[in-house]
């Protein structure tokens, strides 16, 4: 019970990576928030989880890259627990694609997806972990911030700006206690990276299974990551084992980035 009695807010979590470290959290004996866009999904999430762990979960539903959605969060989690300790920046993925397929918007939308809504959620939550002088913020990015990823211009561009931030917060926030990682994924086995299978098998003209392959040659471990593997490392993160790790960036993805 490495969580217990610890609070934990982890959005997007009604499924893929977000759910994996929810469940992982709870089992650990954290009392969770989580939040994503469609609120049937959450609140089956949020059921499956209590009925696993017995844990207290809160389900709310909440597009981060809105603002008055980051508000709503930021007030629930105030108005049920009025404490926070733990907190995962998780979203969904911007669109597949090159630099010739996005106008403004595309990017715009991007930018209030992936790095805004780190940017709100923090700002929100950030004074309860000051005033308790403690705090674990982790920041789920990708491994395309070591490495970028061919057909994601607008995630490799975008989640290099949550390495600044993280970084320049570690610093800030380190005399208050408060730790803060990134996470970055590689070929973790959820809906998003079937999807983005799916597109680059289209684009080819071959199956998916076979452009999966193609990922797998480049994974010197050989396969695709499980998700329980990724929420291990997010636990360890959060947990006290984690007390003199801040400013880093955390990849899980079997060896495929080449660079040191
Ligand atoms: N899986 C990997 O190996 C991998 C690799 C690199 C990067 N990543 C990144 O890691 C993040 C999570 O990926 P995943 O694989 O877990 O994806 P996933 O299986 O598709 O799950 C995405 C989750 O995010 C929620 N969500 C999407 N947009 C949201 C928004 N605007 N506000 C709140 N919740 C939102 C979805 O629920 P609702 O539909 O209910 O909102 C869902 O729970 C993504 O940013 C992805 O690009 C993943």
């Amino acid at each position: 019970m490495r969580l217990q009695g610890k609070i934990a807010v982890i959005t997007a979590a009604s499924k893929g990576l977000g759910k994996g470290i929810a469940l992982r959290f709870a089992q650990e004996g954290a009392k969770l928030l989580i939040a994503s866009r469609n609120e049937e999904n959450i609140r089956t999430t949020a059921e499956e989880i209590r009925d696993a762990t017995g844990a207290e979960v809160i389900a709310l539903a909440a597009d981060v890259s809105k603002k008055a959605d980051v508000d709503k969060l930021i007030e629930t989690v105030r108005a049920s627990y009025g404490s926070l300790d733990i907190l995962v920046n998780n979203a969904g993925g911007p669109p597949a694609g090159t630099f010739l397929d996005f106008d403004d918007a595309a990017w715009e939308k991007a930018f209030e997806l992936n790095l805004m809504s780190v940017v709100r959620v923090t700002r929100g939550l950030l004074p309860m972990m000051m005033e308790k002088n403690y705090g674990r913020i982790i920041n789920i990015t990708s491994a395309g911030v070591k490495q970028p990823i061919p057909n994601l211009i607008l995630s490799n561009s975008i989640r290099a700006a949550v390495n600044g931030f993280s970084k320049t917060l570690s610093q800030e926030m380190a005399p208050y206690g408060i730790l803060v990682n990134n996470l970055a994924p590689g070929r973790i086995d959820t809906d998003r990276v079937r999807e983005l299978d799916q597109i680059a098998a289209n684009k080819l003209g071959i199956s998916q299974e076979a452009a999966k392959d193609n990922w797998t040659k480049q994974i010197p471990v050989g396969r695709y990551g499980e998700v329980e593997e990724f929420a291990n490392v997010a636990l360890f993160l959060a947990s006290e084992e984690s007390s003199y790790i801040s400013g880093q960036i955390y990849v899980v993805d079997g060896g495929l980035v080449k660079g040191y």
